[in-house]
């Protein structure tokens, strides 16, 4: 076969590719030209019985004739695809200058904002912070933190038990935690537990069955009342950039010894507001010097360490924080809420 005329069938296929209307007609010049006994398969089968010197001539002419109807093919291949995809557009009434469907901006929770915070604050005076279960043994929540079977102090916790035996429960608080961390870490050590805790109570505007705590938790030598109280004057320091007094009053808790409520000033006043009730003081904490008997559940001998210990309430710190006045807003999912603490 001469040049020429290679030249022509070559002509020939790309006619008959550019006037394809769909795949079947490309697949059809395909199975004409490129497949076993096609077209090139037939040029390349003469060639054997060439004369040497227009072997070589035929053979690679031949070679650029199936590349070249190959190109062609996968090129209108791709046209066709686009004319398909325009005549979608079309049909569907599409238009690509139309502004894309903005994404809806998501926010931090507040709670989640105000732990983040606490945490920074923390982990600045050097607290690890840690977590614990959320579905807590009987033993960590109550036992361990001396309030035994039948003590009046779990009237205190109205418990969702988890199983019929009250071995598993979801936890009332994060002292349980304590336990775990005195379990684990060698003193001196001091650390946060910010958490979810329940409590099968009766909801209102104060109340709620999930809600959040930060525990605190600082054990040592020689650690007194004296570092309990600078820890949170530094602590308050720091979340209301300025200094608040602080105050203790006498408060119980089986775990601590000797236990307090922690009072502040109230940041929003100077001589009583709706926020501290016209006291001019807000209940922030209760808290206290860890119970020796806690110390030696957790495996730490009283003897030679001690430590003190808090319960922020996170939930009403967050309601104090961004005027919240019912805490159920906190836990209800309702988007109208919580898109007013963009962050
Ligand atoms: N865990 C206690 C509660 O939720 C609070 C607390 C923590 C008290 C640490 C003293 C020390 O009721």
């Amino acid at each position: 076969m001469s040049p020429e005329e290679l030249g022509q069938v070559q002509a020939e296929a790309l006619g008959r590719v550019k006037g394809a209307a769909g795949a079947a007609d490309l697949l059809g010049i395909e199975r004409d030209y490129l497949e076993k006994g096609g077209v090139v398969a037939k040029i390349l089968a003469s060639i054997p019985s060439l004369a040497p010197e227009q072997r070589r001539e035929l053979g690679s002419g031949a070679n650029r004739l199936k590349q070249a109807i190959q190109k062609a093919i996968e090129e209108r291949e791709g046209e066709l695809a686009a004319e398909e995809l325009e005549r979608e557009r079309k049909a569907q009434g599409f238009d690509p200058t139309l502004p894309s469907a903005q994404p809806r901006r998501g926010s931090l929770h507040p709670v989640t904002q105000v732990t983040r915070e606490l945490e920074d604050i923390f982990a600045s005076m050097g607290y690890a912070i840690l977590d614990g279960p959320e579905v807590e043994l009987d033993y960590y929540n109550f036992e361990a933190l001396n309030i035994p079977k039948d003590h009046p102090a779990r009237e205190m916790y109205d418990t969702f038990w988890c199983d019929r035996n009250n071995h598993l429960l979801l936890r009332t608080h994060t002292s349980p935690v304590q336990i775990r961390a005195l379990e684990r870490f060698d003193p001196p050590f001091r650390a946060i537990v910010p958490g979810r805790c329940f409590r099968n109570e009766t909801v209102d505007a104060s109340h709620e069955h999930t809600f959040h705590q930060m525990e605190g938790l600082v054990v040592g030598k020689g650690i007194t009342v004296g570092h309990l109280i600078g820890t949170m004057k530094t602590f308050l320091r720091e979340m209301f950039q300025r200094d608040l007094e602080v105050r203790l009053r006498p408060g119980y808790f089986p775990f601590v010894e000797p236990g307090f409520e922690l009072d502040v000033r109230c940041p929003f006043c100077e001589g009583g507001c709706s926020v501290c009730k016209r006291t001019t003081w807000i209940e922030l904490c209760p808290c206290g010097m860890v119970h020796p008997f806690v110390l030696r559940y957790g495996g730490v001998d009283p003897e030679q360490y001690t430590g003190f210990a808090f319960g922020l309430g996170l939930s009403r710190l967050v309601m104090l924080r961004f005027q919240i006045d019912d805490i159920r807003h906190l836990m209800g999912g309702d988007l109208r809420f919580l898109e007013q603490f963009g962050c």
